[in-house]
Parts: structure tokens; C-alpha cells; sequence
């Protein structure tokens, strides 16, 4: 799928698709060869559209390429979540994620397909993340509190699941700008 609208060889940044397009609730293909250029080409797209959205992370389906590819992370403070953690870019490809304990904790998260929306959703507090790399290195290793959020968003992702699938309630869900006027979530700094 042809979806890019950069007019630059050096920025393909892609369209984000949002909530309602079906290819957002297929489950995305594994990926074979982690060298293939289609796949480091995605993977380029990835940040790309990443950064020119602001997203905190960004998976394959989003731009439209249904293939088991997510990416956070942009080691630098995210304008549209000021307060969170800065987090390292991590490239995450056919991940594999499971709860370490039983400890769950709700927050309110947002998506670039789910623009303009913000809902409290429970997600495990620490997880085992198992995943290939974007040179095509395991990765192996634990993640807690707010990049366990962004994992466990990003994977569903690759499931065909967006985060109003798992609010806390409905009540629990509503525009930004609103959240912000009634004091459920911080203001976001112009
Ligand atoms: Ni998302």
C-alpha cells in the first residue's frame, strides 16, 4: 500500500491510519527476514512518521503495512506526553511479551489512531519482552511502569487491538482537551 504523502526521499513519512480502517484489526504477519529492504524501509517509515507525529511509538499496521514491527521511543521529551519518562528509540520486531507478577496499573493513555482521545486502561505494571531488533539481534530483557505501558500498547497493535478495547469504563474515556479542563489529566504545554 502506497500511502505516503513526504515529499522527500530522506522523510517517507506515512499516513497514520485511525480507528474504523479494518487493516488496524487484522493480526499483523511475522517478519522472516529482518534484512529484507522492504522491512528496513518500514522500519524507516516507522520513525519517520513517528517523529513527525509526536507519537510516543508507532506500529507497522498504523502506516499501514500490516507486518509485526512497532517503534518507541524517541530519547527525547514527547510534546504530547510531557511527563512522561524520556525513553531510548527502540526498534521491537515479532515481540513477544509476558507479565512478571500480577500487578496491574490503570493510566490514561492516547493514540495517534485514536486522535484527540484519551482513556484509563490497566495494563501490567512489569513484563519479559522477547524480540528481534532492527539488525536482527534478540532482544531480552524486562520492562516496568511506563515503558511496560508503551510495549504492551504497541503489541496490541499487531493484534488488531486499540486501547477503547480495554478501557476501565466508558466513563473513563473523553477528549483531551476536556480531561485536561476538568482536571483528570495534567495540561499539555503549547
Ligand atoms: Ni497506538
Amino acid at each position: 500500500m502506497d500511502s505516503r504523502y513526504g515529499n522527500s526521499q530522506n522523510m517517507p513519512v506515512r499516513k497514520v491510519l485511525r480507528m474504523g480502517h479494518p487493516l488496524l484489526r487484522l493480526i499483523a504477519e511475522p517478519v522472516v527476514d529482518v534484512r529484507a529492504p522492504e522491512i528496513q524501509q518500514l522500519i524507516v517509515d516507522l520513525r519517520d512518521t513517528m517523529h513527525a507525529s509526536s507519537g510516543a511509538g508507532l506500529a507497522a499496521p498504523q502506516i499501514g503495512t500490516s507486518r509485526r514491527v512497532v517503534i518507541y521511543g524517541t530519547g527525547a521529551p514527547n510534546p504530547r506526553y510531557p511527563h512522561a519518562p524520556v525513553l531510548p528509540e527502540t526498534v521491537l520486531i515479532n515481540p513477544l511479551i509476558s507479565p512478571i507478577g500480577s500487578t496491574m496499573q490503570p493510566e490514561w493513555e492516547g493514540c495517534l489512531s485514536v486522535p484527540g482521545l484519551r482513556g484509563k486502561v490497566q495494563r501490567w505494571q512489569h513484563l519479559r519482552l522477547e524480540a528481534i531488533d532492527a539488525m536482527g539481534q534478540r532482544i531480552e530483557r524486562e520492562v516496568e511502569h511506563f515503558e511496560a505501558r508503551v510495549v504492551q500498547h504497541e503489541c496490541d497493535h499487531l493484534d488488531g487491538l486499540l486501547f477503547p478495547d480495554r478501557l476501565e469504563s466508558i466513563p473513563h474515556f473523553g477528549f483531551i482537551e476536556e480531561l485536561i479542563a476538568s482536571g483528570e489529566i495534567p495540561p499539555i504545554p503549547a
